[in-house]
């Protein structure tokens, strides 16, 4: 019988450390970036403005990050669930902040160590793979205000000192890293992937592009030092995925789409796969005002990019996006994250995403095909508002409808011939969002019971759709 996944796929979940460990100041923890970001749906509005200069002001804000779902202290209980599902991997991060607490230290935080030696062994003993991040959107918050965050090329020797660290002392237990979390996102959430605010110079691409050079050769870094510690190593990088249409037949919109194509979807994943800058990069720099002579950008590091690319391409896949250059009454009101038209043919979600399983399938298709490199989908999923029945169940059916059929798009990508390793849904367990910092946008097989004011007794329980994943696991994906 031939099946639709390999009995090797790693079916699973994914967070990241900001988002749900809480305890932002335990142990010897420095503040994050993401410590500094307010919550709720003004919260890019906010990061995004002028005077903007990461002062954490509780009079006026609350700040979700810093209690997350106190998954710190609570990480045997939520590994147990997973564990209950079925997972057969868990993608996580190292909150940066937790090892060097400033970033800029020349030893590490034996405290902070400690805690992910005990949140690997706790995956472990239940055959769980552990998958990491070195680095989702948590930079130590001092390298963002004395450093001015990834425009600095002081930045690689504390990321390869971090990345050293975290490596050397997991290597033999963890087989599957990710250098970046969605590098590619820098154009719509600089403060986030590079720390840079309109004060320390988001706003001049040019500081934007430094970045990513400095983030690419950071990332080669680590991709060597991973295999010289362990031959059979994984080492990924990881971007955001969004299949972009043209609106119409329109040469116009055509040619439009393939450069938003060239510049968002492919120009990270160009580097750090092919090992080189693409064929469109000075067609580019000219776009955005970068001047190449002005770059920091050393001869050496041209050979680390083309030695040590990624092994595999890890990426989040949430929506598609449509692209109209042409018409004055295009409809920008859609609040897809990443921008775009509505796309008459597509529902959104209550945040305005559009959802589009067989633009996975696409995705799917135009990443092996450029680059014949494996395949991680390891985010991917519907951020809801989730009502709590009087009997305590939760019937989450549209996000079970939201999942089963990019599955089944996971499924037809893979009869296409594509190489895919797995699939990790994002926020297996509610977490505070990334874009807002609300606990309401809800995307857990795990009900947390958390409100957007931090209200709530932080108990977990399961929502439908956690029986229905832990069957899908069982069937390895054959009944979704
Ligand atoms: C990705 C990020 O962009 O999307 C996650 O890697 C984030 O950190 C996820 O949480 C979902 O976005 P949001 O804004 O709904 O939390």
């Amino acid at each position: 019988m031939t099946t639709r996944f390999t009995k090797e796929f790693l079916w699973g979940g994914a967070t990241a450390a900001n988002q749900l460990e809480g305890a932002f100041d335990r142990d010897g923890k420095g503040l994050s970036v993401a410590d500094a970001m307010p919550g709720g749906k003004q919260r890019f509005a906010i990061i995004g403005s002028e005077d903007f200069d990461w002062t954490i002001d509780e009079e006026k804000y609350i700040y979700p990050n810093h209690r997350g779902i106190e998954h710190y202290d609570r990480f045997k209980e939520d590994i147990a669930l997973f564990a209950e599902m079925n997972f057969k991997c868990y993608r996580f991060s190292i909150a940066w902040s937790r090892i060097f607490p400033q970033g800029d230290e020349l030893t590490p935080n034996e405290a902070g160590l400690r805690f992910y030696d005990q949140l690997i062994d706790e995956c472990l003993k239940y055959g769980i793979e552990p998958v990491i991040t070195i680095s989702h959107y948590e930079m130590p918050l001092n390298l963002a205000k004395k450093y001015g965050g990834w425009k600095n090329r002081e930045l690689i020797t504390f990321y390869e000192r971090f990345a050293e660290t975290v490596l050397t002392r997991y290597h033999e237990k963890v087989k599957y890293w990710m250098t970046f979390n969605e590098i590619n996102s820098a154009f719509h959430f600089p403060a986030l992937s590079q720390g840079l605010v309109k004060s320390n110079g988001a706003a001049d691409y040019q500081n934007i592009f430094q970045a990513w050079h400095n983030q690419f050769v950071a990332s080669s870094k680590a991709v060597k030092l991973a295999h010289e510690l362990r031959s059979d190593i994984e080492v990924g990088c990881m971007i955001i995925y969004a299949t972009t249409y043209s609106i119409d037949s329109n040469p116009v919109n055509q040619v439009a789409t393939m450069v938003q194509n060239q510049e968002f979807n492919f120009f990270c994943t160009d580097v750090q796969v092919r090992g080189e800058y693409p064929a469109y990069t000075s067609r580019t720099y000219a776009k955005y005002g970068v001047d190449a002579s002005l770059l920091e950008q050393a001869a050496e590091d041209f050979e680390l990019l083309k030695q040590y690319p990624v092994d595999y391409i890890g990426f989040s896949y949430y929506m598609s996006s449509a692209v109209d250059e042409v018409s004055p009454e295009a409809d920008t009101s859609i609040g897809n994250l990443l921008g775009g038209v509505k796309n008459p043919f597509l529902e959104a979600s209550e945040w305005g995403w559009q959802i589009d399983p067989d633009g996975l399938r696409i995705a799917l298709n135009e990443l092996y095909n450029r680059y014949e490199k494996p395949l991680f989908i390891v985010e991917n999923g519907l951020g809801a508002i989730d009502e709590v029945n009087p009997d305590g169940t939760i019937d989450d059916d549209y996000r079970i409808d939201y999942l089963r059929r990019h599955i089944d798009a996971m499924a037809d990508a893979v009869a296409d011939g594509v190489d895919l390793m797995g699939y990790t849904p994002w926020g297996c367990i509610d977490l505070v969002s990334a874009s807002t910092g609300e606990m309401s946008k809800r995307y857990g097989f795990i009900y947390v019971d958390l409100d957007d004011n931090g209200v709530g007794t932080l108990n977990r329980s399961k929502k439908k759709s956690f029986d229905w994943y832990k069957d899908v696991i069982k069937t390895n994906g054959e009944r979704v």
